[in-house]
């Protein structure tokens, strides 16, 4: 008797993952998994979806997120589904949800606002109540969760502008311990940030010793991006040999214009440093930055316009120099009322942009903040502006290349089995896309707009994007990683 499958996706050109040349096949799905590839012409399903002139991916892995918060509040994950992504890195910058076992300060420490500016979401006490949360309700995508240090610092320490007592330090470890055992797959770090900025190499290292036990990941935006940048890099690669463990450099980039260029020698640096120790790195493709609003990120900037702000919500998308004009004042004048606030930041050159989205190592991550109200265009476009402008576009890599650099390179470097690739016994993450067509539809203008040429997505054999909206589907699961 012939097999009835799940899914069947005829005529699709596949592009696996692993950086191989695209070839024409069928794709049969059953209940999760991807159960044939090949020619499957006799084969029949329930739902069958005719791919001529389309490209079957594996569903993007969006190495780089701040998804913490929207999982539980936004489920259906539309400003990722519509990219094509269909598992999320969680927790970065050293920002996560939980645990948050005493009260959170009211107002909420920056940048941990980032995640939510009432509070409210804070209610996690522990890294297993936050996952148990994410399993009872899941959300449209899959996730693998980082726990975040400057989180871990305001949930133990009395004075966050000092490096972490003794004590502290060991609370702080022993909270990375219950998360890595709750199924956390590592520790991020946002040290360029207050408070975390008080933090010495040693707290950290002291705080990640649960680690390589559990055989998980160091993810750093790290201390210093400018001038400072192989400091920084020097530093995180010091972390990673000192607790034993793979680390990863968030959204690797060289800001300020004095830096321009430098690109070419952190890249060299860290290529010599791969033969010594494991190191990942992700980018987001954009030369612009955005996190919280600040008087001195400002002064680095060449032009900033404001994401969001909580006593003026009014001037979110407006341009700082405009808002300075309006309401008159010194520029810190004016930074100080729109505060708490978030920004974007044009302070890269697009030319280390695509030198660094180039170096064959570098994953895809989107970073974007999905709770600003004039969000940066990198939390819905970063994806199809990779396959579409920079690929497509500027010819800066093959389709295959840039497939890979979104999906079985990331899957390899966080430890996501069965993710990552078309393959048979593979979880059926797939995202069928128009070669010629897909780009990013979000600008700085309309950054709220869902991707062009995203044909079809689908999480765990179910699909939860088609004909240009979310399926209401929620077949998301909770990731743990895993190391052979
Ligand atoms: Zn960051
Ligand atoms: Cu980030």
């Amino acid at each position: 008797m012939n097999q009835i499958f799940d899914l069947l996706i005829r005529n699709a050109f596949i592009v696996d993952g692993s950086g191989a040349p695209r070839f024409r096949a069928d794709v049969a799905v059953q209940g999760e998994r991807i159960a044939r590839v090949g020619d499957l012409q006799t084969a029949q399903a329930r739902l069958e979806i005719d791919a001529a002139g389309l490209v079957l991916a594996p569903g993007f892995i969006d190495a780089h997120t701040h998804d913490d918060r929207l999982m539980l509040s936004g489920g259906d994950m539309a400003p990722k589904v519509s990219q094509g992504i269909t598992t999320v890195i969680g927790g970065n910058c050293g920002v996560s949800l939980a645990p948050m076992p005493r009260p959170i300060p009211d107002p909420v420490t920056p940048p941990l606002n980032l995640l939510d500016d009432t509070g409210d979401w804070f209610r996690f006490t522990s890294f297993a109540a936050y996952l148990d949360a994410l399993r009872a309700q899941p959300a449209a995508t899959n996730c693998a969760m980082l726990v975040g240090h400057t989180t871990l610092r305001v949930a133990t320490m009395d004075d966050l502008t000092q490096p972490a007592s003794v004590t502290e330090t060991e609370a702080m470890r022993q909270l990375v311990e219950e998360a890595m055992a709750a199924g956390a797959i590592g520790v991020s770090t946002g040290l360029f940030y207050e408070p975390s900025i008080a933090a010495p190499t040693e707290e950290v290292i002291g705080i990640c010793e649960p680690l390589a036990r559990h055989g998980g990941v160091y993810c750093t935006h790290m201390r210093n991006e400018g001038d400072d940048i192989i400091k920084s890099l020097t530093e995180t690669f010091r972390i990673g040999r000192e607790a034993n463990v793979p680390v990863v450099i968030s959204h690797h980039k060289v800001v300020g214009v004095k830096n321009y260029g430098r690109s070419g020698e952190t890249l060299q640096f860290i290529a010599d440093h791969m033969q010594k120790q494991p190191i990942c790195l992700d980018c987001y493709p954009y030369p612009a930055s955005s996190t919280i609003l600040s008087a001195h990120r400002a002064a680095n900037a060449t032009r900033v316009t404001v994401t969001w702000s909580k006593p003026m919500p009014q001037y979110a998308g407006r341009d700082l120099s405009d808002i300075v004009e309006e309401l008159g004042g010194s520029v810190e004048d004016v930074i100080d009322r729109l505060t708490p606030a978030g920004a974007i930041y044009y302070m890269m050159d697009d030319a280390d942009v695509q030198r660094i989205l180039k170096f064959d190592e570098t994953m895809i991550g989107s970073d974007g903040l999905p709770h600003d109200e004039a969000p940066h265009p990198r939390l819905w476009g970063s994806f199809p502006r990779v396959l579409g402008h920079y690929g497509r576009g500027l010819g800066l890599f093959s389709l295959e290349t840039a497939i890979h650099k979104m999906t079985g390179l990331t899957a390899k470097n966080f430890g996501l089995t069965d993710r990552g690739l078309v393959r048979e016994g593979s979880y059926a993450d797939l995202t069928l896309l128009d070669p010629e067509t897909v780009g990013a539809g979000a600008t700085y203008e309309s950054p709220k707009t869902p991707a062009v040429g995203i044909h079809t997505v689908i999480v765990n054999g179910a699909v939860v994007w088609s004909g240009g909206k979310p399926s209401g589907a929620r077949p998301g699961r909770v990731l743990r990683r895993e190391t052979a």
